[in-house]
């Protein structure tokens, strides 16, 4: 993409990633890619708050280079440390070995480790100010969202927020980088969920304390790292990401998520009956195929709805492991105070429903479990009915 002027002196210059399939090597992206926003302030003093993931080099310091002679970049300011951002470091110092660069005490120590450079680096404070001239910026520490050394940049004339991983989302920019001129907000949105369940919400305490740090602040336009910029309706991605970061404790709103998995389909069977019964009751319902289902799109929902049923048959006297992965996994991501059952037929010892619950321990609030040896009966599939409704009565009555 060509370089786009967001305010008086201040330009978007990132990256588009269709290219990468696994963000952080695990999360998948291909349809949709990303971006890596990096943004510079040509101003008296010149500044360039983040940098790209390494790769389209040539496209990225060229994009640059249509705005000034990159030689005169007096600032690099690194609101975070994590190399989709910091990518392309080494091959900036090379063009620009004077170059001055800003971060955290934290951020000085890390990249001393990661890049073993240790020269020209200038820690700011937390509220500190660095006047550009007409553009002043200001530093604010916002440690673990998403690592330690985090902060974010606020420009104080146009009340311009640089905010890093804060209020970013999966997809590539479509065209146009601002969301009032981008025709699919439900996509971003939608996008933007994941990635924060995918990336952020273990640190939602984080997110939260961010978010009330800056409230004394007056944004008029939101700036990302990834994704879109926020100038018609910045007050929308803060109210999402607050949201967000509300059902990591609260457990989320009326609605399940039935995830499971099933070698031959016994589980299945009685998944489907299990199913009817929560539907019955009208409460809002995603199901997936937990072996067949990158955990990436199933958190959104785990995160999203109170409910949690589980369909694992046992596997050598333990769970079907793509379900014991997902819910291993959903609670590193502290999908918390969730209200979870779990069904699954077994051959002979069982073990999926021992495991599970051992995994889950008290994190989780247990509602009811159902195993059952073998194929399901037209008594187990009446069962599995009740069981279902049974649940989604119960989580009725909390909201
Ligand atoms: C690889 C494998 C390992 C299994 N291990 C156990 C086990 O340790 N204990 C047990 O009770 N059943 C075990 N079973 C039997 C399954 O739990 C049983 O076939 C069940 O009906 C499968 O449900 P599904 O049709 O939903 O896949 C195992 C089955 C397979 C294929
Ligand atoms: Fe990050
Ligand atoms: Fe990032």
């Amino acid at each position: 993409m060509s370089v786009v002027s967001i305010k008086p002196d201040i330009y978007w210059v990132g990256v588009n990633d269709r290219t990468t399939d696994l963000f952080e090597g695990i999360w998948p992206i291909e349809n949709v890619g990303v971006s890596y926003n990096s943004y510079l302030i040509n101003d008296e003093k010149k500044a360039i708050i983040d940098l790209s993931k390494a790769m389209k080099t040539d496209d990225y310091f060229s994009q640059i280079s249509q705005i000034m002679d990159i030689k005169k970049l007096d600032y690099l300011i690194v609101n975070h440390m994590e190399p989709d951002h910091t990518g392309v470091l080494r091959t900036l110092i090379k063009m620009v070995p004077d170059i001055k660069i800003l971060g955290t005490k934290k951020c000085k120590e890390m990249m001393a480790d990661f890049y073993q450079i240790t020269t020209n680096f200038q820690v700011v404070e937390d509220g500190e100010t660095l006047k550009l001239g007409k553009r002043t910026l200001q530093f604010v520490y916002t440690p673990f969202v998403h690592w330690p050394e985090t902060m974010v940049t606020y420009e104080v004339s146009t009340k311009t927020l640089f905010s890093c991983d804060a209020f970013g989302g999966y997809g590539a920019l479509t065209g146009t980088i601002f969301d009032d001129q981008c025709d699919n907000m439900n996509f971003y949105e939608a996008q933007s969920l994941r990635y924060y369940s995918n990336i952020v919400s273990t640190f939602a305490g984080p997110v939260k304390k961010a978010i009330k740090k800056l409230n004394g602040i007056e944004v008029d336009t939101i700036c990302p790292s990834h994704g879109l910029v926020w100038r018609k309706d910045p007050g929308r991605i803060v109210d999402l990401y607050s949201t967000w970061s509300d059902w990591g404790s609260t457990g989320g709103e009326l609605g399940v998520t039935l995830v499971y998995g099933s070698m031959y389909g016994n589980t299945e069977q009685v998944m489907n009956a299990v199913a009817h019964g929560v539907s019955e009751e009208n409460v809002p319902m995603e199901i997936f195929d937990c072996a067949r289902t990158h955990t990436s799109y199933i958190l959104p929902s785990m995160l999203k709805r109170k409910g949690v049923i589980l369909g694992a048959p046992t596997y050598e006297v333990a769970c079907f492991p793509p379900v014991r992965n997902l819910v291993k996994m959903a609670l590193e991501k502290r999908v918390n105070n969730k209200d979870v059952a779990m069904f699954g037929s077994y051959g002979w010892s069982g073990g999926a429903l021992k495991e599970l619950k051992s995994i889950i321990g008290d994190k989780w609030n247990w509602i009811k479990d159902f195993c059952f040896p073998g194929g399901p009966t037209d008594e187990v599939l009446e069962k599995a009915a009740a069981f279902g409704r049974n649940f989604a009565k119960e989580l009725k009555k909390k909201f």
